[in-house]
């Protein structure tokens, strides 16, 4: 069974080379040049766990293949995975299918009839059957399968989440296409992950709703760390107890400068006006928005306060990433907080392991450090945005030493009691004190 992935960004590159990993032949397609040379070089394009090493073994073995040229590829394709980006459309945060319905056209020129189309991308109610309807007016005539199969892997640990998901979610409408789902996927069912086949409608829908829910998880506690620091309470502690009622669940409790990334916040954006759209507003995910970015200003305006009590004028900034483990810097917010911090007119001096290249065009004026000490250098503050291991462990001694001030903000309440002692700093985590 052959497969072709269009589309090689996150989604597409773990999921192709996890797919070459399972037995198929995958062949991976990108419109940008320099990702398809790059990756023909064995070079991976994202930073990801695990992602080089099951790269070079499946091209090695002949089952993973990149390419530019979509026609050919998709001639000979059983299933064709669509995993282009689907952005926020400027204005009404709706989300933009353009890419989607490129690609769909070009599929449709060159699928060979029985081929199984599959869209792989988080895309609105309503999307498979307009593609499905798009396809068919192209190619009158020609059977072919359409599918829904939203993906849920999180950046950082992609290969993990792939290849070990909760569930997979399909849609389908004809036999084909259910088929063709339990075989790319029999690997993971035969490990008895659940399977779960319902409808186009319901598979698009489950996607948005459980990116709003995990989104909406994180703004509820990031309020509860709120209160917590106006009540003298510790937003640890409240969120393992809670979590602790199956109900709640533990997962996504973690106190911090408000979500980012390259999906909660669109996907977040696109849910709610789709309820506008439709008719039945998602208030809930309305407010999350708001929540979500009233509290990145609110972290910026953490930090320049404490540059102003400590009278200095640079800060230090360590993560730049959204999350961890990834070198992904879409919509962090160290996007908004950096920026914030400089219109106050403070130094940013930053560092994070992975992101320093993406995130120079996007942050001008930053003093780039080759490490967390470089960058504590001389600042009064140093503010942690993204829980990065190296970021765990650090020498808080040293990093004192080095400092010109002593204010510890810990946005991802990394550090803990015991590790400040003797530093002298001044700590300050979200949602508890020491
Ligand atoms: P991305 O921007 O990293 O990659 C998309 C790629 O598609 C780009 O490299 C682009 O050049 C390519 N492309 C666009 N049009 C094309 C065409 N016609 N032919 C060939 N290539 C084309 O996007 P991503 O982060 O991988 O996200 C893809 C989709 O998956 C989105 O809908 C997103 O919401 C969803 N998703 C993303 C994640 C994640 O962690 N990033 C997780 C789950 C779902
Ligand atoms: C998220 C979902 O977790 C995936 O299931 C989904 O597939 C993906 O979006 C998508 O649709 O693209 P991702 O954005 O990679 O994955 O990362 P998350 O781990 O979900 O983190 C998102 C944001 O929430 C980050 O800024 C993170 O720091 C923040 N977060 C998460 C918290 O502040 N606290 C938490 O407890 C969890």
């Amino acid at each position: 069974m052959k497969l072709a992935m269009i589309g090689t960004g996150y989604v597409g590159l773990v999921s192709g080379v996890c797919f070459a990993d399972f037995g198929f032949h995958v062949t991976c397609v990108d419109k940008n040049p320099s990702i398809i040379d790059r990756l023909k070089a064995g070079k991976a394009t994202i930073y990801e766990p695990g992602l080089d090493e099951l790269m070079a073994r499946n091209i090695r073995d002949g089952r993973l293949e990149f390419t530019t040229d979509l026609a050919a590829s998709v001639a000979d394709a059983d299933v064709i995975f669509i995993a282009v980006g689907t952005p926020s459309r400027r204005g009404d945060g709706e989300a933009d299918l353009q890419y989607i319905e490129a690609a769909a056209d070009e599929i449709a020129a060159a699928m060979k009839p029985g081929a199984v189309v599959v869209i792989k991308s988080t895309v609105v109610v309503g999307t498979n059957a307009r593609i499905r309807d798009r396809i068919a007016a192209a190619r009158p005539g020609v059977p072919f399968s359409m599918v829904s199969n939203p993906e849920f892997l999180r950046e950082g640990s992609a290969i993990e989440d792939f290849l070990r998901p909760d569930r997979v979610v399909v849609g389908v409408e004809d036999e084909r296409g259910k088929a063709a789902m339990q075989r790319v996927y029999r690997p993971l069912y035969l490990r008895e992950t659940p399977l779960v086949i319902t409808t186009l409608e319901n598979a698009e829908l489950i996607k948005y709703a459980a990116n709003a829910f995990l989104a909406m998880k994180v703004t509820f506690i990031n309020e509860v760390a709120d209160l917590c620091e106006k009540t003298g309470g510790n937003v640890q502690e409240v969120a393992r107890a809670i979590g602790m009622d199956k109900r709640i669940g533990s997962k996504f409790l973690h106190a911090g400068p408000g979500f980012g990334g390259s999906c909660f916040p669109k996907d977040t954006r696109a849910f709610a006006a789709t309820g506008k759209r439709y008719g039945a507003r998602q208030t809930l995910i309305e407010q999350v928005i708001e929540v979500n970015e009233a509290r990145k200003q609110a972290m910026a305006e953490r930090i320049v306060s404490a540059a102003r009590e400590s009278s200095t004028d640079t800060v230090a900034i360590l993560g730049i990433a959204f999350k961890p483990n990834t070198d992904d810097i879409r919509e962090s917010p160290a996007l908004d907080i950096v920026p914030a911090v400089q219109k106050a007119g403070l130094t940013v001096r930053a560092h994070d392991p992975e992101a320093m290249e993406a995130a120079k065009a996007a942050l001008p004026g930053v003093v780039w450090c080759n490490s967390a000490y470089e960058a504590a250098t001389g600042a009064g503050v140093v503010a942690l945005l993204t829980e990065w291991n190296a970021y765990r462990a650090l020498d808080l001694k040293r990093l004192a030493s080095l400092m010109n001030g002593n204010v510890l903000i810990d946005l991802r309440n990394v550090y803990k009691g015991e590790d400040l002692e003797g530093t002298g700093l001044d700590y300050r985590g979200v949602g508890r004190s020491l």
